[in-house]
C-alpha cells in the first residue's frame, strides 16, 4: 500500500511528536512511524524536568492545560557537599524563569492526545522502517504494519527515532563526524512511594558517590545513585539502595530522607555523543537520534524540543516562501545549542560524580568548582542560566 505525506517522522518521542504538532500548525502534513505501542511509551519512565522555554513552547502550542495544573514549577536547586546543602536560586539569578518537574511520560500522553485529537496520524507498532532516496526530491520510508507492508513517499524525512534508530545509521560513515565519551559510572534510578524529602531537587557529591533527589507528584519520588555501569541491578536490595542515599545525602544538621516503597529501579549507562552535521539530503536528524547527553544536566529531553522547533520553522518557510536557507542551515543552528548542552552537561557531571581513577588533587579541584559555584554570584548565574535553559535562538 502506498501514502503520500510532506514529512515522514520516525519515532513518537517527545521530538517526533512535537515536530508533528509545530508542522499541523503550519498546515503541513505529516505522518508519525512509531516502532513500539501507545501504552509502552506511554509507560516508560524517562525525564523529568522541562525548561522555561520547552514550557512556553508548549503554553504557546495549546499542549499545557494538564502540565500547568500538576507540573510543580521549581525556582531553585540545591548542591550538597561536605555535609551542607547550598542554594542556587534559579528563578533570582535568571530574571524569573523557572523549571518545571513534569514526567516525560505525561509529556507524551498530553502530545499523542493532542495530535490525535486534530486528526494527525500516528502509526504505532511499525516494524522495519528503512528510509531510501533520502538525497532526492522524494525520499521514501518502507515499513510494515499491522503484517502489511506499506511504502510513505515523502518531501522530507524527520529522523526522531532516539539513539537506537534506523535514522542516524541511514547516513553513511563517510560523512558522519562522531564525537563520543562514555563515563565510568551509570545511574541507578529508582521510583519510590513516599512524600517528598525537599522542596527542590537535590544534586549530592559526597565521598561515596554522586546522589539526586528528583520528584514526581506529592506521592511519588525520583532519585538516582551513581554505580557501576555494569552492575546487574538485582544486586542492588531495596535496603542497600535506601542505604546509600542515605550515605551521600546526610549533613551535618541531620536532614532526613522520606522512604516508602520503591517501586520501580533500573541503570542506565552515562554517555556524551555528538553526530554531525545533522543533515544528510532530505533527512533531519533532531533529539537524540543525533545527540545523547548524560542526564545531570537534565537536558536531553529539551534539547529535543529546540531541535524540532528549528526543524518546523526551517520547513514553514521552505513551504510558505520556497526558501531554503534556513533548512540549509539546520545543522550548524542546531549545534551551537546542542554543544553547550553537551558542555553543561559535562561539567555537571564531571563536578558532582565520584571518578574509579580519580586521587586527591582531582577531589580537591571538585571541591573547588563546588565551592566557587555556591560562593560566587557569577558562577552561579551561569550554571542557572544553562539549567533553566538558554532561549532558543542561542
Ligand atoms: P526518544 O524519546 O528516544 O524517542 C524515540 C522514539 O523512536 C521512541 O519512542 C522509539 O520507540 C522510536 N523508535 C526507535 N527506533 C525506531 C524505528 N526504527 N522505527 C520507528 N520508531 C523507532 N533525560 C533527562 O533530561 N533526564 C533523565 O532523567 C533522563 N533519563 C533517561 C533515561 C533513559 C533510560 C533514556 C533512554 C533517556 C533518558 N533521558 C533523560 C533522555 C531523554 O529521555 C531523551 O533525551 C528524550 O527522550 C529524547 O527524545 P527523542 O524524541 O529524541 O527520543
Ligand atoms: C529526573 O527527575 O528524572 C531528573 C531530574 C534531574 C536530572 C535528571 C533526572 O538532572
Amino acid at each position: 500500500m502506498n501514502r503520500r505525506t510532506q514529512v515522514g517522522i520516525i519515532g513518537a518521542g517527545p521530538a517526533g511528536l512535537l515536530l508533528s504538532l509545530l508542522l499541523a500548525r503550519e498546515r503541513i502534513d505529516s505522518l508519525v512511524l512509531e516502532s513500539r505501542s501507545r501504552d509502552e511509551i506511554e509507560a516508560t519512565i524517562r525525564a523529568g524536568v522541562l525548561e522555561q522555554g520547552t514550557v512556553d513552547l508548549m503554553t504557546e502550542m495549546g499542549l499545557a492545560e494538564r502540565l500547568q495544573r500538576e507540573g510543580a514549577v521549581h525556582h531553585g536547586i540545591e548542591l550538597r557537599f561536605d555535609r551542607e546543602g547550598h542554594r542556587i536560586p534559579l528563578s533570582e539569578l535568571t530574571n524569573g524563569r523557572a523549571i518545571t518537574l513534569y514526567p516525560q511520560h505525561e509529556v507524551i500522553k498530553d502530545l499523542i492526545a493532542a495530535r490525535l485529537n486534530q486528526g494527525g496520524h500516528i502509526l504505532f507498532n511499525v516494524k522495519d522502517v528503512y528510509l531510501s532516496d533520502v538525497t532526492s526530491h522524494q525520499p521514501r520510508l518502507q515499513f510494515i504494519h499491522e503484517h502489511e507492508q506499506m511504502e510513505l513517499q515523502c518531501d522530507f524525512i524527520a529522523g526522531c527515532d532516539g539513539f537506537h534508530g534506523v535514522s542516524r545509521v541511514s547516513i553513511p560513515e563517510a560523512i558522519q563526524t562522531v564525537f563520543s565519551r562514555f563515563y565510568p559510572f551509570g545511574w541507578l534510578g529508582i521510583l519510590m512511594q513516599a512524600p517528598p524529602s525537599a522542596e527542590e531537587l537535590i544534586y549530592a557529591y559526597s565521598n561515596r558517590g554522586f546522589a539526586l533527589v528528583s520528584t514526581r507528584s506529592p506521592e511519588l519520588q525520583r532519585m538516582y545513585i551513581q554505580c557501576d555501569p555494569q552492575e546487574d541491578i538485582a544486586n542492588w536490595s531495596d535496603a542497600m539502595i535506601l542505604e546509600e542515599l542515605q550515605l551521600r545525602l546526610a549533613t551535618t544538621d541531620n536532614w532526613q530522607l522520606r522512604m516508602g516503597p520503591i517501586i520501580q529501579k533500573s541503570i542506565l549507562a552515562m554517555r556524551s555523543f555528538v553526530t554531525e552535521p545533522m543533515q544528510y539530503g532530505r533527512l533531519f536528524l533532531a533529539g537524540d537520534a543525533a545527540h545523547i547527553v548524560p542526564p545531570t544536566g537534565a537536558k536531553g529531553l529539551n534539547l529535543a524540543v529546540a531541535d524540532v522547533r528549528h526543524l518546523a520553522h526551517a520547513l514553514a518557510l521552505f513551504y510558505r516562501e520556497n526558501r531554503t536557507d534556513l533548512l540549509e542551515a539546520y545543522s550548524t543552528t542546531c549545534l551551537r545549542r546542542v554543544w553547550r548542552a553537551e558542555h553543561f552537561s559535562w561539567w555537571m557531571t564531571s563536578m558532582l560524580h565520584r571518578f574509579p581513577d580519580d586521587d586527591p588533587f582531582q577531589q580537591r579541584m571538585q571541591r573547588a568548582q563546588l565551592d566557587y559555584t555556591v560562593r560566587s554570584r557569577a558562577a552561579a548565574m551561569s550554571l542557572a542560566e544553562n539549567y533553566v535553559g538558554l532561549p532558543f535562538d542561542w
